[in-house]
């Protein structure tokens, strides 16, 4: 095993919210076939085993990782260190929807709180391009947003009816072209600005 899916290993071991195999593997695969993608935004680094897979795809690829948690931050910055990550991914700790920058990116990955998608999006619109792929993970949440009946648990339903509205709105929003992959990781979605 490598050292990176050692790292996804144990981190799920540990807890930590990791992207499902399937979803890392589309992740990828988008961009090798977007060879164009240098500039990556991620937004919710966890320990870093998301980014560090983007990384892995091609040496000119670049990543600024936002993370909330001080604790999973250090770790990231560890991991990214120990994996000879350190020269292309930069761990910004904080909250995301505060996070400014006059950085322009390629595609921006959105894996944090489940209910600020909007909110991140709209943040993050400025430093996009025409053509940048937003691309957003957990958007079938165990197939609880299709399916409530799946949890009885209030704040889960909450954050699903959230979630849910949130698919819609960007499945019709305008300024998007945007196609959801139910079947891959957990619900992944990719919306190309127009
Ligand atoms: C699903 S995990 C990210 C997983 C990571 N992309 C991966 O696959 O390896 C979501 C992360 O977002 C972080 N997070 C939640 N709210 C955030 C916010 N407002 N700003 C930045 N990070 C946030 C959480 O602490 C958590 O570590």
């Amino acid at each position: 095993m490598s050292s990176l899916k050692q790292l996804e290993a144990d981190a799920r071991q540990d807890d930590i919210p990791v992207m499902k195999d399937g979803g890392i593997a589309f992740l990828k695969e988008l961009l090798v076939s977007h060879a164009e993608i240098q500039k990556i935004l991620e937004v919710g680094t966890a320990v870093g085993c998301s980014s560090m897979e983007m990384a892995s795809v091609r040496d000119d690829i670049v990543i600024d990782t936002l993370e909330l948690d001080p604790e999973r931050a250090l770790q990231a910055r560890q991991n990214i260190e120990a994996c000879g990550y350190s020269d292309r991914i930069f761990v910004h700790q904080g909250d995301a929807a505060e996070y400014i920058t006059m950085a322009c990116y390629d595609l921006i990955f959105i894996d944090a709180a489940k209910s600020q998608y909007h909110r991140y999006t709209e943040h993050f619109l400025e430093n996009s391009h025409v053509g940048t792929l937003f691309v957003y993970d957990n958007l079938a949440f165990h197939g609880i947003v299709d399916d409530p009946s799946l949890s009885h648990n209030r704040s889960t339903l909450q954050m699903t009816r959230k979630i849910k509205s949130f698919r819609d709105q960007l499945l019709n929003d305008g300024r998007f072209k945007t196609v959801f992959h139910e079947e891959i990781g957990d619900g992944i979605a990719v919306a190309i600005r127009l």
